[in-house]
């Protein structure tokens, strides 16, 4: 019996995945929540998270990941306003974080991918929940335009936090790194190079190797800006997760998440405003490529 379906109880059967898997992560069963679309993993839903959140049983979900708009004016769809007062954008962002807090399991994992203005405040505020900090992961960007009178912004910040001790902890190992140009390593290891370990290096908490998502066979034509590279989303699935385990992720885009979680057969859950079609294209089509990654993961 698997993860999803020891949470089973008929009486609160929401719906049945194909080749009959039973679902059962909401509280109630109403017509007006059936799922936008269903793979034999996940559920994808077209709708703002906060009408869906509330419905998700409490302590169900193993590792939430949320990559919100950043509120920077940027243009999504028509349901998104990314330019609204500051005390607004953190109160919204309070409401969704709350409801991924309580429907993660104890020992559950939570990523927020924010700019470190907003990711320091909701920090605060899961420390304030009583979660357990675990790492402010800097995610390495190049593609920053400068600004005046202040220093040139070269990370994003993913925000790791963990509900209580974490259950899952899995660590990941990084390639040695080899210079581009002349395929040199780039580090001596202070003499200890034979000693090291051949799968590659502990995983940083500054992750320099992501890729941008620019070409467009890595993006979806009909929804092209905001979109992750599946190197991350590899990173938080491999770490925090197992085989079986379910993801929940609020702000889908272009289904980044979802798209690595049928890779490495683990359940999802998602909610998408605007391009829940997008979503839906690529994990049908598969004509988006993910990111190579040749990070190692310990059993
Ligand atoms: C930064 S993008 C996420 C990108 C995604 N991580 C990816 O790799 O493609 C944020 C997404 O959240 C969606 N969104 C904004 N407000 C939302 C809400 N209240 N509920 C659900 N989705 C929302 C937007 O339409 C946008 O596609």
């Amino acid at each position: 019996m698997n993860q999803l379906e020891t949470l089973i109880s008929s009486e609160q059967l929401c719906f049945t995945f194909p080749k009959t898997r039973t679902f059962d992560h909401f509280k109630y069963f109403t017509n007006s929540i059936e799922p936008f679309y269903k793979t034999d993993l996940g559920a994808l839903f077209s709708a703002d998270c906060m009408k869906i959140l509330p419905l998700i049983r409490e302590n169900s979900i193993d590792t939430v990941f949320a990559d919100p708009p950043f509120n920077l004016g940027k243009k999504y769809g028509s349901n998104t306003n990314d330019s609204i007062p500051d005390e607004e954008y953190v109160s919204w962002c309070r409401s969704w974080v709350a409801e991924c807090c309580r429907v993660l399991k104890p020992g559950g994992s939570i990523f927020i991918y924010n700019i470190p203005k907003w990711n320091i405040l909701l920090g605060a505020y899961l420390s304030k929940l009583g979660f357990t900090f675990r790492h402010w992961i800097a995610i390495e960007i190049n593609s920053c335009l400068p600004i005046s009178g202040r220093l040139y912004p070269s990370h994003y910040s993913l925000l790791y936090y963990s509900k209580g001790k974490p259950k899952t902890f899995r660590k990941i190992r990084t390639p040695i790194q080899i210079c581009r140009h002349c395929g040199g390593e780039v580090k001596d290891y202070g003499g200890h190079r034979n000693a090291m370990n051949p799968n590659g290096v502990n995983l940083k908490d500054v992750w320099s190797d992501i890729p941008p998502v620019r070409h467009r066979k890595f993006k979806s034509q009909s929804r092209k800006a905001n979109a992750l590279s599946t190197k991350i989303l590899d990173r938080v699935v491999e770490m925090s997760t197992f085989p079986g385990d379910i993801v929940l992720d609020p702000f889908g885009g272009s289904g980044t998440t979802y798209v690595v979680c049928e890779q490495k057969n683990r359940f999802w859950l998602g909610t998408e405003i605007d391009f829940a079609k997008e979503v839906v294209k690529r994990l049908e089509t598969a004509e988006i490529k993910s990111h190579k990654n040749d990070d190692f993961v310990e059993e």
